[in-house]
């Protein structure tokens, strides 16, 4: 396994690797979601390649920049056994040089749910994205369904702009109790790691209704916030029915739905979400 830091050290490395090459981007910290999309990369390409950057531009300067967990050297390990070919952890420098000044920036759909509430968020991912992908030049690109919002924008910004890479969204890994797996699970007591599972739980309880025949988004909604409301550590900032194309809100449920919360837990603010499938 390679790993190279500068741009002229990636163009160099990248020569060597056989095609299709699949990139798998991330902030570090892995876990087992990160390592199931190396792992669908792996199924799917010839050579697979990670990047490894905390990328500062989709953090509000009231977000957790500088304490985001960080172990380069576990990743690393982590990475090698995974099986991956190139590892690039860009430096701050050629992400983002002295005077940069050009953004990538998706309109619509960043609109709602995150986008909403994480001013600059999406703006700051799209240009690292983008940059990750003019670095990299995969043919194809693995990203996760925990982010469903992000992964929607991506595949709009690779339309969009015409990016000649394939794009892969991989299911939600969980814990046993149905927490979804996350680096910044790591900030969680162990009173508030207990009161996470109501995340996946209301998101359940939603769905359940949903199998058993409710359609109006609104109930559906309401069901996710009483759910909420059971757990005193839980601080609920949106639980979301909506068009799992446009993100727009729904009022009845025809076609599907994407069903997405983001919850205080204490301090740490934890995104989850469930897709409906359209019943006939
Ligand atoms: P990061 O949070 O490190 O996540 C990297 C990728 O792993 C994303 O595509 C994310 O959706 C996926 N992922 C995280 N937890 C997962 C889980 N439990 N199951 C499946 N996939 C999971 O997302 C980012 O980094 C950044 O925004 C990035 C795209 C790298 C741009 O900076």
């Amino acid at each position: 396994m390679k790993v190279v830091h500068t741009l002229t050290e990636l163009r160099a490395a990248r020569t060597e690797l056989p095609e299709p090459l699949g990139l798998v981007p991330t902030m570090g910290f892995l876990h087992q979601g990160h390592l199931s999309l190396v792992q669908a990369a792996r199924k799917e390409c010839a050579s697979v390649a990670v990047s490894i950057f905390v990328n500062p531009t989709q953090f509000a300067p009231t977000e957790d920049l500088a304490s985001y967990p960080r172990d380069l050297e576990q990743d690393l390990r982590l990475l090698e056994e995974a099986g991956v070919d190139l590892v690039w952890a860009p430096t701050d420098g050629d992400m983002y040089p002295e005077g940069f000044q050009t953004w990538v920036s998706v309109e619509e759909v960043t609109q709602q749910l995150e986008g909403a509430r994480r001013p600059g968020h999406f703006r700051g991912v799209t240009t690292v994205v983008a940059k990750l992908f003019n670095g990299v030049q995969p043919q194809k690109a693995f990203f996760g369904q925990k982010d469903a919002q992000q992964a929607v924008v991506i595949q709009q910004m690779v339309r969009d702009l015409n990016f000649p890479i394939d794009i892969t969204v991989c299911p939600i890994i969980r814990e046993a109790d149905g927490l979804a797996l996350s680096s910044r699970n790591t900030y969680l007591s162990p009173a508030e790691r207990k009161a996470a599972t109501i995340l996946n739980r209301a998101l359940k309880a939603a769905e359940k209704a949903y199998l058993d025949g409710e359609r109006s988004a609104e109930k559906i909604r309401k069901v996710m916030y009483d759910k909420f409301q059971t757990e005193p550590l839980a601080n609920v900032q949106y639980a979301s029915c909506a068009d799992p194309k446009t993100l727009q809100e729904l009022e009845q449920i025809t076609h599907g739905a994407l069903l997405s919360v983001a919850v205080y837990i204490g301090k740490t603010r934890l995104i989850d979400n469930i897709v409906l499938l359209e019943m006939p």
